[in-house]
């Protein structure tokens, strides 16, 4: 295991050598290497759909650029590659919601706790035109822009001890993403929020550092939680998107005709992603309870009176989350 970790670290070494030293304009044969980073394996949905996004590209622009794929925090962990994309050391990155807020806070709209009533509205609201004119343009002066977004499920509590209402989580240490929101979402619960990185929690758990995490299925399969933590519970307290995001430079640059073939390639992306989402989160949950893992539905009700105060909360603090929601709201009664 040590041999691994040592591997990965030297050639995320070198290869953040090679970009800090080399910058935007390295080229592979004359070609425009444009680097994508992301978190996930190279089995997991996210990647599946970036190597549409990349097919796409090279077929109709392969003359001009050479998109380059780099897995497994090897360009490092979210925070990190979400600096790099802003500086341009990176072009793209794939990230979840929770990472991006603290880039920029209008992000915190997606770690609203029940902030969905349905998967449905979910959906519908992440496809909304309304809501993607507002939000993806919206961060362009933090050096980075959302081109789209993929399927990252609902999010749940999972512990190496049996939690069957509320009162159980209390003084139990859980792993959030590095966001304020989600600590204190934690806190609101009654137990004590960890942030790390999502490649420390493992280790974390296995070493009774922390007692257990919050996320969806394919984090106990894909990056075998379900060995260290064994209870996982529905309380479907959040569902928070991965976003593509751009360096702004690197988009401005792209003629209107490039710019049309990445967005078509980026809708590709969430296209393929969705399916790819479905499909292996049902064989998730197969492999983790062989993996011995317990799902068990819990009173979803007495999780989401715990924290439903923090809606009004985070929205009469933040007045950019404003309009979001309240869209949101709509289409939560439109769609139910
Ligand atoms: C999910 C999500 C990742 C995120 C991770 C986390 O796996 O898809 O983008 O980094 O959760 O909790 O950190």
């Amino acid at each position: 295991m040590y041999k691994y970790v040592r591997k990965a670290l030297l050639i995320s070494l070198a290869l953040i050598c090679c970009i800090y030293m080399n910058g935007c304009s390295m080229l592979n044969e004359g070609r425009r290497i444009v680097r994508i980073a992301h978190g996930q394996s190279e089995t997991h949905p996210d990647h599946i759909g970036l190597l549409a996004f990349e097919k796409y590209v090279e077929e109709r622009l392969g003359d001009k650029y050479d998109v380059q794929i780099f897995p497994n925090e090897l360009l490092g962990a979210a925070v990190k590659a979400i600096e790099l994309t802003q500086t341009g050391a990176v072009d793209f990155v794939v990230c979840s919601t929770g990472n991006l807020e603290t880039f920029d806070d209008i992000y915190s709209i997606f770690s609203i706790p029940y902030l969905f009533d349905s998967t449905e509205a979910y959906y519908t609201a992440m496809e909304d035109p309304q809501i993607r004119d507002y939000l993806y343009k919206s961060t362009e002066s933090s050096g980075f822009e959302a081109v789209t977004w993929l399927d990252a499920g609902t999010r749940n509590f999972y512990t190496t001890k049996p939690v069957t209402s509320p009162d159980d989580l209390k003084g139990l240490k859980l792993r959030v993403q590095q966001s304020p929101s989600n600590v204190n979402m934690v806190k609101a619960f009654g137990a004590a929020a960890a942030p790390m990185s999502f490649g420390e929690v493992y280790t974390a758990i296995q070493q009774g550092v922390i007692d257990g995490a919050e996320n969806n299925e394919l984090a106990l399969t894909n990056n075998k939680h379900g060995e260290v933590a064994k209870y996982y519970i529905y309380d479907r307290h959040q569902m928070v998107p991965d976003m593509l995001i751009g360096n702004v430079k690197f988009l401005d640059s792209l003629s209107d005709e490039e710019r049309q073939v990445f967005d078509d390639a980026a809708a590709l992306c969430t296209e393929v992603e969705r399916e790819e989402w479905l499909l292996q989160v049902e064989e998730a949950k197969k492999q983790a309870e062989a993996m011995g893992v317990n799902f068990s539905d819990v009173d979803v009700e007495q999780f989401k009176s715990k924290v439903i105060d923090l809606q009004n909360q985070m929205v009469s603090e933040n007045e950019k989350l404003k309009p979001i929601y309240e869209r949101i709201q709509e289409i939560n009664r439109e769609v139910g």
